[in-house]
């Protein structure tokens, strides 16, 4: 992709399709005004005439408009001006994503980054325009026997700025977005895969792939043997029941000489029947999502790896399927973990801890500066933050406050909920050190205050993204998220001078 910048005026800019907006109550944008004045009052005349809507999202495209350069006019109804902020411009760009893809576009320009009056403008309303739009082009065809007419992929993209001083921050934000586009777009493609195609071998294979494809960038798989070695019997605990070999997948990116490195772990369950403690049968095929929290760490570091960024980065993935059979676990069943402490397993469908525990106690070795899990991990999550924003749990406030302040600037936003000893309490067990389940309310948080014993020498936070990897209904597919706020994350990480 190529991305340019541009302080053109909109009716001189030479593009296959140029992007304006309206406001309600006959408000131009700056570029529709503009258009307005070179094309004899063609906007005002056409809001006049009801032809084109100033609703937040609605869209109208016009073709062989004189007196401009462009192609098509691509008019866009922006809603209040006084309401209109980043959210509203998102939502505005991904229905141009939509006319883009119907018309198959090769190239746009987008005037409605002009628009966007938060701090600094220029570089958050580029990045989000191209992650949105890049967002929306986005299709799944992989185990379809015939593509969908529906693929566009545009070759060049032009971004209207007003000043000249503004083009080096902007270009570095649509090369962020790309970066961060292509992150995404791994993490869905591995979400979106079947679990009789994305196991762990194929998850161990695409990191393979990956590594090959950027410098600075290596992979190690362990297999089983392996994995039994270094005394994981709680991540091994849940492969018991399946025919599918576990993998323990780590991928480094050195950027940064000697510096202490971020390590990012992600939970490989390729899919979660629940085991012994079966899941019941409606939408149990989401379960085939339970490998996002590792395509999110894979596709963060791809895309870091794509920024080539000045920053040291390692990912550890825990992939296997929990399933049952005559071999599964019981409940009941007490397993050592590698830290030396002993789990009694009283839900087999609390598998994510199990795995997460020992490849965040394997994790320590790489002396990490700050280490995050990324967790499909519970659906009590989703009951207590919906589908909005990724639930950060941390025994650092710091680390918290960082990756939420990532959250908001990337706009893939994410919400704290508390830790402590009283929820802690909740996983006492009479036969082992503690359960894998906490008794009582607060679901996500026992969850939490689990992995907490496994993370008590290093700076940690644990993301549940239960919630916000994939969409249910008839949208439903992978989401990509949380690749921006991690992205964004690692980005002001390596900005930083003294780390
Ligand atoms: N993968 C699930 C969590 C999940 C469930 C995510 C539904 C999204 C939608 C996880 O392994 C799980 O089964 N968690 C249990 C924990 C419980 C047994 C303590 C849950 O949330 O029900
Ligand atoms: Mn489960
Ligand atoms: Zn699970």
């Amino acid at each position: 992709m190529n991305y340019m910048t541009s302080t053109e005026s909109p009716s001189k800019i030479s593009t296959d399709c140029l992007i304006i907006g309206i406001y309600k109550d006959n408000n131009l944008s700056i570029a529709a005004k503009d258009i307005d004045k070179t094309c004899d009052g063609l906007i005002t005349k056409l809001i006049k005439n009801g032809d084109v809507s100033p609703m937040l999202g609605e869209h109208q495209m016009l073709h062989f408009v004189n007196n401009i350069n462009a192609k098509r006019l691509l008019i866009l109804g922006l809603g209040d001006r006084s309401k209109f902020s980043i959210n509203e411009f998102k939502k505005v760009n991904e229905s141009a994503a939509i006319a883009i893809r119907n018309n198959k576009l090769n190239n746009f320009a987008n005037y409605l980054t002009l628009e966007i009056k938060d701090k600094p403008n220029t570089y958050i309303s580029a990045r989000q325009s191209i992650e949105v739009i890049l967002n929306n082009l986005y299709q799944f065809n992989e185990m379809k026997s015939k593509a969908t007419d529906y693929s566009c992929s545009p070759k060049k993209i032009i971004i209207a700025i007003s000043k000249k001083e503004n083009a080096n921050k902007t270009k570095l934000a649509c090369e962020q977005a790309d970066a961060i586009s292509a992150g995404m777009n791994i993490a869905r493609d591995l979400g979106n895969f079947p679990a009789n195609i994305c196991t762990p071998t194929f998850l161990a294979k695409k990191s393979q792939e990956i590594a090959k494809s950027y410098r600075n960038l290596s992979v190690k798989v362990h297999d089983e043997a392996a994995i039994k070695k270094l005394g994981m019997r709680s991540f091994l605990s849940v492969t018991e029941g399946s025919k599918e070999p576990a993998k323990l997948i780590e991928m480094h990116y050195k950027g940064a000489g000697s510096k202490q490195p971020i390590v990012l772990v992600g939970k490989g369950v390729t899919f979660d029947t629940g085991g012994i403690s079966l899941k019941p049968s409606p939408a149990m095929d989401e379960m085939k999502y339970d490998m996002c929290g590792a395509a999110t760490v894979i596709g963060t570091i791809a895309a870091v790896a794509k920024l080539q960024l000045p920053v040291n980065l390692t990912i550890v993935v825990p992939a296997c399927e929990n399933r049952p059979s005559s071999s599964a676990t019981l409940p009941g069943d007490v397993i050592k973990s590698m830290s030396g402490q002993t789990i009694e397993i009283l839900n087999t469908d609390a598998e994510g801890r199990l795995i997460l525990c020992d490849a965040l106690t394997y994790s320590e070795k790489f002396k990490p500066k700050y280490i995050i899990d990324v967790a499909t991990l519970t659906g009590a999550c989703v009951v207590a933050l919906g589908h909005h924003r990724t639930a950060v749990m941390s025994n650092c406030d710091e680390l918290s406050k960082l990756i939420i302040n990532a959250g908001e600037s990337s706009v893939d936003r994410a919400w704290a909920l508390p830790m402590g000893d009283e929820y802690e309490a909740q996983l006492k067990s009479n036969f082992a050190d503690f359960a894998n389940i906490g008794g009582g309310g607060g679901g996500s948080i026992t969850a939490a205050c689990f992995l907490g014993k496994f993370t008590k020498n290093m700076k940690w936070a644990h993301l549940d993204i239960a919630g916000t990897a994939w969409i249910s209904g008839d949208k439903k597919g992978s989401t990509g998220r949380p690749v921006p706020m991690l992205t964004e994350f690692i980005i002001n990480q390596s900005n930083e001078k003294s780390s």
